[in-house]
């Protein structure tokens, strides 16, 4: 028998032919997306890709592999998590200004085309502090030196009374930022020592700077001996441990003594002494974030740190005479 194509037939095959199509149409499209962006690794990143071409966040080759394991180590390499763990805690402010510091993309692209929050996927990593120059080297980005890179997240700014400091090492080494106290930047601040000096001996990745005690302890090299390098290690582990130990033993009663006048001082609203005394607790309250926050222990700038904790307490004894 002769086969005929019938009339029935000629509009059945189109018809099936368009079902397949636009059934397998969006698989297709969501295939050639995939292999289009390979390098995101989350949903949210191919749905909410940036319009612009950021660099690279790592150099593209193997002899780095070293400082990517020691880096991988480093708290900056959690900078992104630290931030959406924060997020799920109540009360925990994220707002998108949060990861001007804390996320690679967000940092980099300019402030007229921010990526979308959810579009993040990368902590602080090898292109947020280094661009890769002509020659291949690593060069810093945006910053004239160690210090200053440093300085462009380990920064305190908007320091105003009543309102806690975070992040002050920066502040600290310079010596300027705690309210009313004079500037008094540290002499190896002023003598050109970086951060990066006793922070990343060697060019470690891992941002460490290993205090003389806990050096003796693990039976390493403290970062200091690079400059104090006459000194008896034992005699200056001792020394160090000292001065820390005291000035958290000093900062922890101005926090009782802090509570306690506050606590009063919000029975008192109606007094004439209120506004007074307040307005030398809100500096207190300032400043002392600001020594605890820098998290060094006189360390960053041993000076400027007594200078602020003497006028806390005097600042206190005041506010109490005030009120008591
Ligand atoms: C100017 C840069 C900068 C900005 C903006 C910033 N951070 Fe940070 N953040 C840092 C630095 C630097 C550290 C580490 C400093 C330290 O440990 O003292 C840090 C540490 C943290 C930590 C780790 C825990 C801790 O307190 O040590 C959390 C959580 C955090 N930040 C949350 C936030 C939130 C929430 C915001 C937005 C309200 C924010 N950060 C904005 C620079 C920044
Ligand atoms: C938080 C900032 C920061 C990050 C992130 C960072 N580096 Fe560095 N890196 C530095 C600093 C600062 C120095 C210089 C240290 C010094 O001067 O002692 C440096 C030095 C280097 C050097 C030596 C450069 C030279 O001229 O000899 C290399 C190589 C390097 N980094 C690679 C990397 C790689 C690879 C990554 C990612 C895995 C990375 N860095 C991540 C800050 C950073
Ligand atoms: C792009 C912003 C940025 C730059 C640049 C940067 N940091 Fe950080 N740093 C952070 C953030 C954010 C954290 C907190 C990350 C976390 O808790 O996971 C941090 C954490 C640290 C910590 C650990 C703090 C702690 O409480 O445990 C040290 C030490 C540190 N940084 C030193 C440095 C040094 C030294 C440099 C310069 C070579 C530098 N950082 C450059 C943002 C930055
Ligand atoms: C003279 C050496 C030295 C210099 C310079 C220095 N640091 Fe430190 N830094 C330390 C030591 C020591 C500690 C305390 C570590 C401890 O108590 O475990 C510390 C603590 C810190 C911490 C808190 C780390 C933690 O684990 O709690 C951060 C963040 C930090 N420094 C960042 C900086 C930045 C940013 C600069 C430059 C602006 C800087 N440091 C300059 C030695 C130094
Ligand atoms: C790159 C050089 C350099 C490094 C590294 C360095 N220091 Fe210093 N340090 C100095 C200089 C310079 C002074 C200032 C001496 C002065 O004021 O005349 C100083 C002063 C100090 C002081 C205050 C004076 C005193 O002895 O009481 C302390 C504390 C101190 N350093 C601790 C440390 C610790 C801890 C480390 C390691 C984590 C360290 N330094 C690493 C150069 C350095």
């Amino acid at each position: 028998m002769k086969f005929k194509y019938s009339k029935r037939m000629l509009l059945i095959i189109p018809l099936v032919l368009g079902i397949v199509i636009i059934t397998q149409l969006p698989r297709l499209y969501t295939a050639r997306q995939t292999t289009a962006a390979p390098n995101t690794t989350s949903e949210g990143a191919a749905t909410n890709s940036i319009k612009i071409k950021l660099p690279d966040p790592e150099p593209k080759t193997d002899i780095y592999t070293p400082i990517r394991q020691e880096y991988d180590k480093s708290v900056h390499a959690q900078s992104l998590k630290v931030l959406n763990d924060q997020k799920q805690t109540p009360g925990g402010h994220v707002t998108n200004s949060c990861y001007q510091c804390h996320s690679y993309e967000y940092a980099i692209a300019p402030d007229s085309n921010k990526p979308s929050i959810q579009s993040l996927t990368t902590s602080i990593t090898c292109g947020t502090c280094h661009t890769l120059d002509a020659k291949g080297y690593i060069a810093f980005r945006n910053a004239a030196n160690p210090t200053e890179l440093c300085s462009s997240c380990h920064v305190a700014t908007g320091i105003k009374p009543g309102s806690a400091v975070h992040n002050s090492q920066s502040n600290m080494f310079k010596g300027t930022g705690a309210l009313g106290i004079a500037a008094m930047p540290d002499k190896r601040y002023t003598d050109g020592i970086s951060c990066a000096d006793c922070h990343m001996p060697n060019e470690n990745h891992t941002f460490v700077a290993t205090l003389p005690s806990q050096a003796l302890k693990d039976k390493t090299i403290a970062s200091c001996y690079l400059c104090h390098a006459t000194e008896d290690e034992q005699k200056f582990a001792t020394h160090v441990d000292q001065i820390q130990t005291d000035l958290k033993n000093e900062a922890k009663t101005f926090d009782d003594r802090l509570a306690k006048d506050s606590k009063k001082l919000a029975g008192l609203t109606s007094t004439p002494n209120y506004n007074q005394a307040k307005q030398l607790t809100d500096i207190v309250m300032t400043n002392l974030s600001f020594v605890e926050n820098d998290k060094s222990w006189g360390v960053h700038n041993l000076d400027y740190t007594k200078t602020i904790m003497d006028d806390i307490g005097k600042k206190l004894t005041q506010a109490e005479q005030l009120i008591n």
